[in-house]
């Protein structure tokens, strides 16, 4: 059985769909701080499947393993964490301790219940700014700019040291480049809270006229046509990822770390200039001054995941804008 921390959440929702229908069973934790227990259903409606799934937070040592005592984990998929990248910067302990004390925790009760792989969510926040692109694992890791990045940076590192001391145990780090898209159903996606601050929800929130234009962060980069350059992935695509991830477990991989990108990059124009064609609508924008903390260009080279995992990204950028636009969509019916 594989166990999925923050499983009501955007990415682990998509991944728990694709494990159901690779025949995986699931047990879900979530403290819902920033998801809804309804996803739950959702996910069943998709894959006519259910979840066994319990209200933790990962940093309840005592509530987490009497909850697991009941089931034989043999994995964990641990997603959950705070992400928002402002907010990282204004709550920076509070980032530290859901994000790396819910590691700690976390990883004290696989040991005691004796769960020997790991499967964790990390970001491409980790290269900092990219010593070269396209992105392969063997970049150094850089200066993170804000606390969200160290924490992932931090984690990644007690994961290496824990899998050092434990040579038993099989744990991979995927680096996830920049997530988008929805299930093609349009029964679960991304629906942040307040205002977003990524790129294609905020896209969708303008489109629904919900706000009223997209700022467009600098066009002054070294970059094609001036805006930020980065690897849109379908969270689909990602999702699969994580399937295939399985397979290193089940192959006794030791310690692996993967990029999982689809090794293009697209400009901030070209994603709104997509989304138009795609969908047909208007997406107003004003270019407006650099958001402190962002880079020019970042994209990954996927080839370790192809040749490791057997893992390539499918699905293109209008793919990604259509799915975008049909579960914003959903939301407002
Ligand atoms: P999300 O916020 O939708 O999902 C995270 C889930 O974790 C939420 O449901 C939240 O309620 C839960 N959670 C947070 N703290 C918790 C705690 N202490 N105990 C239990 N549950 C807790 O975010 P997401 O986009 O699905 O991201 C999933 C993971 O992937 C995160 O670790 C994130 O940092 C990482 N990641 C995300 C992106 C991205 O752009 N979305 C990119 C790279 C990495
Ligand atoms: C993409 C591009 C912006 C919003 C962040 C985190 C990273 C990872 C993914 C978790 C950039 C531009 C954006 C807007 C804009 N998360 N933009 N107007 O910054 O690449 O990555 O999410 O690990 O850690 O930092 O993604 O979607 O915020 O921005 O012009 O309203 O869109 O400047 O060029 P980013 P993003």
């Amino acid at each position: 059985m594989i166990l999925v921390t923050g499983a009501t959440g955007f990415i682990a929702s998509h991944t728990i769909v694709e494990l159901q229908n690779n025949g995986f069973d699931i047990v879900g934790i979530d403290n819902l701080c920033n998801s809804s227990v309804s996803v739950l259903d959702n996910i069943q409606k998709i894959t006519g499947k259910k979840i066994e799934f319990s209200n933790i937070d990962i940093r309840d040592k005592d509530a987490l393993k009497n909850f697991l005592s009941g089931y034989k984990i043999d994995t964990c998929i641990h997603f959950a964490g705070l992400k928002a990248v402002g907010e990282s910067v204004a709550k920076p302990v509070e980032y530290y301790d859901n994000n790396i004390s819910g590691t700690i925790s976390l990883l004290k009760v696989l040991n005691e219940i004796g769960c020997k792989n790991i499967i964790f969510s990390s970001s491409a926040t980790v290269y900092g700014i990219p010593a070269f692109v396209p992105i392969t694992e063997e970049c150094p890791k850089g200066i993170c700019t804000n606390p969200y990045g160290w924490t992932k940076h931090m984690i990644e590192q007690i994961l290496v040291d824990t899998q050092k001391a434990n040579p038993d145990m099989n744990i991979v780090i995927l680096r996830y480049f920049n997530p988008v898209g929805a299930h093609p159903s349009g029964l679960i996606g991304e629906n942040p809270n307040g205002i977003p601050n990524n790129l294609m929800p905020y896209i969708t929130q303008v489109a629904c006229g919900k706000r009223e234009k997209l700022f467009v962060y600098g066009n002054d980069y070294d970059t094609p046509d001036g805006t930020g350059v980065r690897d849109y992935i379908h969270v689909v695509d990602l999702a699969r990822g994580h399937v295939c991830a399985m397979s290193a477990i089940d192959k006794k991989c030791g310690l692996e770390i993967f990029n999982l990108g689809t090794g293009h990059g697209y400009s901030v124009l070209d994603v709104i200039n997509t989304f138009e064609k795609v969908n047909n609508i208007k997406i107003p924008y004003e270019i407006t001054a650099r958001r402190p903390g962002d880079i020019a260009m970042c994209y990954a080279n996927p080839e370790k995941a192809k040749r490791v995992l057997g893992w390539v990204a499918e699905h293109s950028l209008d793919d990604m804008c259509r799915d975008s636009w049909n579960y914003q969509n959903n939301l407002n019916v």
